[in-house]
């Protein structure tokens, strides 16, 4: 299907990055972007910077850089900011979070010592395990809403920026369901004025960034964004959302591993996951509440991938746990095991151990990169509201109301690839190939 080309704004000027939240994923994404424009290390998991993309036929040899193919934002363009409860620097929160080699570290350190986070907006019946100081003391949600934007204009002017992304890397906030004041934007705005527990800090910033024009990513499963309030003023605001939790680590496996038992039909009688980590993250993960947030979305990978509904004899009775387990000694470098119970031919029982020794931030950090990117493109492409073919970054995709949502990395892949053919007004690629053999 060929289709039109989109009309794309240039990616001209500065491109100012939100950060909410300046712990190891956020401090991990400013070293590793520093880094790459100094030329000291490659842009490695990052698909925007390293990835290709085929165009046309397989004989026409035609894969270029897909920085080269869409137009993205230069790196040498970024300028960030954030905000956090606690007012370490970039440098300090970076040497507190463990991530990053001394010898890098110390490269990159003025840059990151400039990054001084604003006070947060922040309420510790979302996140109790937490006590930051560096915080925004106001009457209400909507005097903190209005104190975010002014902040956000700040930053713009000072910099002189041309376009902006927010994307949250704070922590995971408690769980909690739709409630009436995420109902419509009027509601919700009302909620603001009337401080409404159920308000959350992410929400508050959300809105800001909408009510400012600007783009709103999600990386923590929090509800955030995924209501019916915020992805109305998504729409009025004319600016793409997308979330929610990125995909890394165990997830990750998870949506490479069980695409491919399920396209060789092999059963699945349990599948059992735990994970230790020592971060921060894994701190406020400690607490029930926010944990209750973390497991929905971890346990929701697997059903919309083997679909049990319609192969009731090989994945109707799976048993599914996800465990996380705060074990400070391993700080990010978090090691998650599976064990998976499958069943093959004659009903006979196999095993798989997977055993994967990762480094949390060093997978999410890329993923940062490409969102604001891809957010940033979205909004110059005049997209708005929520962006599915993001959904290859996030454990939990948005989806509009009605859709189940796409949990296989490799579709996933596949329909952001097309997406940028479609914008691009380029044939989109089938793999149905006939046309090689009717000569
Ligand atoms: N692989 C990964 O690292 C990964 C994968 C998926 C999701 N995530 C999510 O990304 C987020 C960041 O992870 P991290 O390892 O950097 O955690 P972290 O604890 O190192 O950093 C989070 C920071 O957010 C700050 N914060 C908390 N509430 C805030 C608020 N209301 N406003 C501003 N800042 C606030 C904290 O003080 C902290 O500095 C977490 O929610 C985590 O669950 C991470």
């Amino acid at each position: 299907m060929e289709n039109k080309k989109i009309e794309i704004q240039k990616p001209e000027g500065k491109l100012g990055i939100l950060l909410v939240g300046l712990g190891a994923v956020s401090t991990t994404f400013i070293a590793g972007v520093e880094a790459i424009k100094k030329g000291v290390r490659k842009p490695i998991g990052s698909l925007t910077q390293m990835g290709r993309i085929r165009l046309g036929k397989r004989t026409e040899n035609k894969t270029p850089l897909v920085k080269e193919f869409v137009p993205l934002a230069n790196p040498n363009d970024i300028v960030y900011t954030a905000w956090d409860p606690f007012p370490d620097n970039g440098y300090e929160a970076a040497l507190k979070s463990g991530v990053i080699p001394r010898d890098l570290l110390d490269q990159i350190k003025v840059d990151l010592s400039n990054i001084k986070p604003m006070p947060a907006v922040f309420d510790k019946n979302y996140v109790r395990n937490l006590d930051g100081r560096n915080i925004k003391n106001l009457p209400s949600k909507m005097d903190q809403a209005l104190a975010l934007m002014k902040d956000i204009q700040d930053f713009k002017t000072k910099n002189g920026l041309n376009r902006m992304v927010m994307i949250w890397c704070a922590s995971t906030e408690a769980y909690c369901t739709i409630q009436d004041s995420h109902k419509s934007l009027k509601k919700f705005e009302e909620g603001l004025k009337n401080n409404d527990p159920n308000i959350a800090p992410s929400q508050i910033y959300a809105y800001a960034a909408m009510k400012s024009g600007i783009g709103y990513a999600n990386g923590a499963p929090n509800l955030t964004i995924d209501c019916p309030a915020l992805i109305e003023l998504a729409e009025l605001a004319k600016v793409p959302l997308s979330g929610k939790d990125f995909k890394t680590g165990q997830t990750l496996m998870k949506t490479m591993v069980a695409p491919g038992l399920k396209a060789r039909y092999l059963g699945i009688r349990g599948w059992f996951s735990t994970n230790i980590l020592g971060n921060r993250d894994g701190e406020v993960l400690d607490d029930p509440a926010n944990f209750k947030t973390k497991e929905e979305s971890k346990l929701g990978v697997l059903d919309t991938i083997l679909q049990p509904h319609l192969y009731p004899d090989l994945y109707g009775d799976i048993c599914h746990k996800v465990k996380i387990n705060y074990y400070p000694p391993r700080g990010d470098n978090k090691e998650g095991w599976d064990n998976i119970d499958i069943v093959g031919w004659l009903g006979l029982p196999m095993q798989i151990k997977i055993d994967f020794l990762c480094r949390d931030s060093i997978l999410a950090a890329p993923l940062v990169l490409d969102l604001v990117l891809f957010m940033d493109l979205a909004h110059r492409a005049g997209l708005k509201g929520i962006q599915e073919w993001l959904s290859f970054y996030f454990k939990s995709p948005m989806v509009k109301e009605g859709l189940y949502p796409e949990h296989n990395l490799f579709i996933q892949e596949m329909k952001l690839m097309n997406t940028l053919r479609y914008l691009m007004g380029e044939e989109q690629i089938t793999h149905l190939g006939m046309d090689y053999y009717q000569s």
